[in-house]
């Protein structure tokens, strides 16, 4: 049973995940993106009693990951290794029921992805194409165009990439480049001669129209927007192998040191790890049609889902075709897009660690913020606010109440309904409604929607509440308040079901409470979920609080990301005019103490200072306010030019500098001895 007609003929769903790269840890930007969105829709179909396999898995290949490498003096097995066990742990600790969660390092993959290419190879399905390519002549390599930098020819800057210039953002190609530099060598690299394979596009042109353009109107906007650029503005041929010494080698007896393009076998994942879960039966998730294929993206990635992946697949001709694409915007952070290189990011391991068990929280906010229809932003005061007035305060409010008072009440047993009034009838009525209306949300990949519908029916169980006030007809009618209590209860159940999908561990926590089996999404919308004098568990808060100060402390690690990345960047001040020895030899800097140090009155950044110059001591008044208190400076060592003018500053005459160093984002500091130094020592 499922809501939509478009549904009904599909008999099983072979649900894809994007394949994460395994040069990083995961991020909340992966997972309101691609993860939470799928794994609502899976475990909803499931529980619907679908058929249904949620495929992951890490993407291993590619020249980020051999660039990492090579930066930290490691292989790129080791890379892999590395993140493909932190990206596998988080998934698994954040709950998210993949099926199967491989690596495209793995033997069946670099098999299937080479079975592939040869089958469209010898099928004639690639043309061959000789271009000029950069070759490093020292490394004896060609150059992938992340490995060259040079100067950008739009801004000017020495070290955009070949493919992309950071500093201006335009897309690059290495030959664009001025001055081309290999980063494997230094050396300056030559064009010279390299033949590869083509999928030629092209020829799919029309299909692709056909087949999206005119049968997937449905398709996300954003979605559908992109493919018609695409398709619109004429397909060209896509190399789909690359010379590069880490990837799955080309299956040709004449293609010694290439591999196939990163983007031609991680797709090819999705099905070689269908084959590792199912050897003999993974056929029928791929080759029948009456399989749902969904592939679940960010929008980075929807050409190679909607046109070059599904042209593989065409290519080969075995293969169904996505049934959809629902890829997701960005998700930014405090107003910042999310960057595994700036460490702008929350990261999941690094969440558990700071909010152990709240796994549900941070699934909870990412999808009622989930960046469906346009890029959205990650706050940690949202994500407070959601917890507390939300989660706590709706949900968690709600179940607590209903459990407490059963407990007061009826020794913790459920109680038996007794007559009901129009506001039972009406309230059960609606309740009735929940499953059809949050299941056709999620059926139509509106993840937000559905989540908001859930939070309603605790909505209207906490109004049901608060308009019988149970607490007080237990005073005078005891089966009033037996009814209304059995029917929060029900309201409970329906939500430990319906919830299990958003939020699988409190909906765990819930059944555990109600003494609950898992039950299927279809027999919610019932109120007769749990029966008169079940004994209920003793009542748990299923959320808590979060407060200012561990909201304070996430905001403030970045802050100090923030800082670092400042100082990382900043721009450090050209050199100034060469000057000669004489010009140098005439300043007389001598190292110091400093005696006293007060604030200047009326003023915000000088101190007035004693200095020990070892000559004398002297007044000098130093621009330091705002980095230094008085107190902390008394007893300092410091480098003083004693022979600049005497100038008067706020009345005080002023005999002399204190050197000062700045850092990028302007605090100073202090240019003192590493050791004791006699005070009037000369610096030089
Ligand atoms: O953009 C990315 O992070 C890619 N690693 C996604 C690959 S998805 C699929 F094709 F494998
Ligand atoms: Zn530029």
């Amino acid at each position: 049973m499922k809501y939509l007609e478009s549904d009904k003929r599909f008999e099983r769903y072979t649900i894809t995940t994007a394949l994460p790269y395994a040069n990083g840890p995961v991020h909340i930007g992966h997972l309101a993106g691609v993860y939470v969105p799928a794994d609502i829709y899976a475990r909803y179909l499931r529980s619907m009693g679908e058929e249904v396999v949620l495929i992951g898995g890490s993407d291993e290949h590619g020249v980020p990951i051999t660039i990492k490498a090579r930066k930290e003096g490691v292989t790129s097995q080791d890379i892999v290794d590395r993140y493909h066990n932190i990206i596998k742990q988080s998934f698994e600790e954040f709950g998210i029921s993949f099926d199967v969660y491989s690596r495209t390092t793995s033997k069946q993959h670099a098999e299937t992805a080479s079975d592939f290419f040869k089958r469209l190879y010898d099928n004639g399905k690639f043309v061959e194409q000789t271009s000029k390519q950069y070759y490093d002549p020292e490394a004896q390599a060609f150059l992938a165009d992340r490995y060259i930098i040079g100067k950008c020819p739009h801004c000017g800057n020495e070290k955009a990439y070949g493919d992309q210039c950071e500093a201006c953002g335009t897309s690059l190609s290495a030959t664009d480049l001025i001055n081309p530099k290999s980063t494997l060598s230094g050396a300056e690299p030559e064009l010279r001669e390299t033949k590869h394979w083509y999928l030629p596009l092209e020829q799919y042109e029309e299909f692709m129209r056909q087949w999206i353009l005119e049968g997937h109107k449905e398709w996300k906007t954003n979605v559908y927007g992109q493919c018609k650029s695409w398709i619109e503005q004429g397909l060209q041929p896509r190399a789909v192998t690359r010379d590069l010494d880490w990837g799955v080698k080309v299956p040709l007896p004449d293609a010694e040191g290439k591999v196939l393009y990163v983007w031609f076998d991680a797709p090819i994942g999705y099905i070689s790890f269908t084959q590792e879960l199912m050897p003999n039966d993974w056929e029928k998730w791929w080759k029948d049609e009456k399989s749902k294929l969904v592939h679940f993206i960010g929008k980075d990635n929807i050409v190679f889902h909607c046109i070059i992946f599904p042209a593989m697949l065409k290519a080969d001709g075995s293969y169904i075709m996505p049934e959809n694409v629902p890829a997701n915007e960005f998700l930014n952070l405090e107003g910042d897009k999310i960057s595994t290189s700036r460490n702008w990011a929350v990261w999941l391991h690094e969440y558990l660690k700071d909010f152990p068990g709240k796994q549900d929280v941070l699934k909870y906010v990412l999808c009622a913020n989930a960046p469906e229809t346009k890029d959205n932003d990650f706050t940690w005061k949202d994500f407070q606010t959601r917890n507390n007035s939300e989660l706590v305060a709706i949900y968690g409010n709600f179940v607590n109440r209903t459990m407490v008072l059963t407990h007061k009440y009826f020794g913790g047993k459920v109680p038996a309904c007794g007559e009901l009034n129009d506001l039972d009838r009406q309230t059960i009525e609606e309740m009735k409604q929940f499953p059809e209306r949050i299941g056709r949300s999620i059926e139509q990949y509106r993840f937000r929607e559905a989540l908001n519908e859930m939070m309603n029916l605790a909505r209207l169980g906490n109004k049901y509440l608060t308009e019988n006030e149970p607490w007080k007809t237990i005073k005078t009618d005891e089966s009033r308040t037996a009814t209304v209590l059995n029917i929060s209860l029900q309201i409970c159940a329906n939500l430990a079901i319906l919830s299990e999908a958003f939020m699988p561990m409190t909906a765990e926590k819930l059944r555990n409470m109600l003494n609950m089996e898992k039950k299927a999404w279809f027999e919610a919308g019932s109120a007769d979920l749990l029966n008169v004098e079940t004994a209920l568990s003793e009542p748990q808060l299923l959320f808590e609080q979060i407060d200012d100060k561990q909201i304070e402390a996430q905001i403030n690690k970045l802050q100090e990301t923030k800082k670092a990345n400042e100082i990382a960047q900043a721009e450090t001040e050209p050199q100034k005019e060469n000057i000669t020895y004489d010009d140098f030899a005439k300043l007389d800097i001598r190292v110091g103490t400093i005696l006293s140090a007060e604030k200047v009155a009326k003023t915000k950044k000088l101190l007035k200072l004693t200095i020990d110059t070892g000559i004398d001591q002297r007044t000098i008044v130093s621009g330091i306010a705002e980095h230094y208190a008085p107190e902390d400076i008394v007893g300092r060592q410091v480098s003083v030019v004693v022979n600049l003018a005497p100038k008067v500053l706020k009345g005080i005459e002023s005999r002399g500098m204190i050197l000062m160093a700045e850092n990028a984002d302007g605090s100073l500091s202090f240019v003192s001895p590493d050791k004791q130094i006699k005070n009037g020592g000369g610096i030089s």
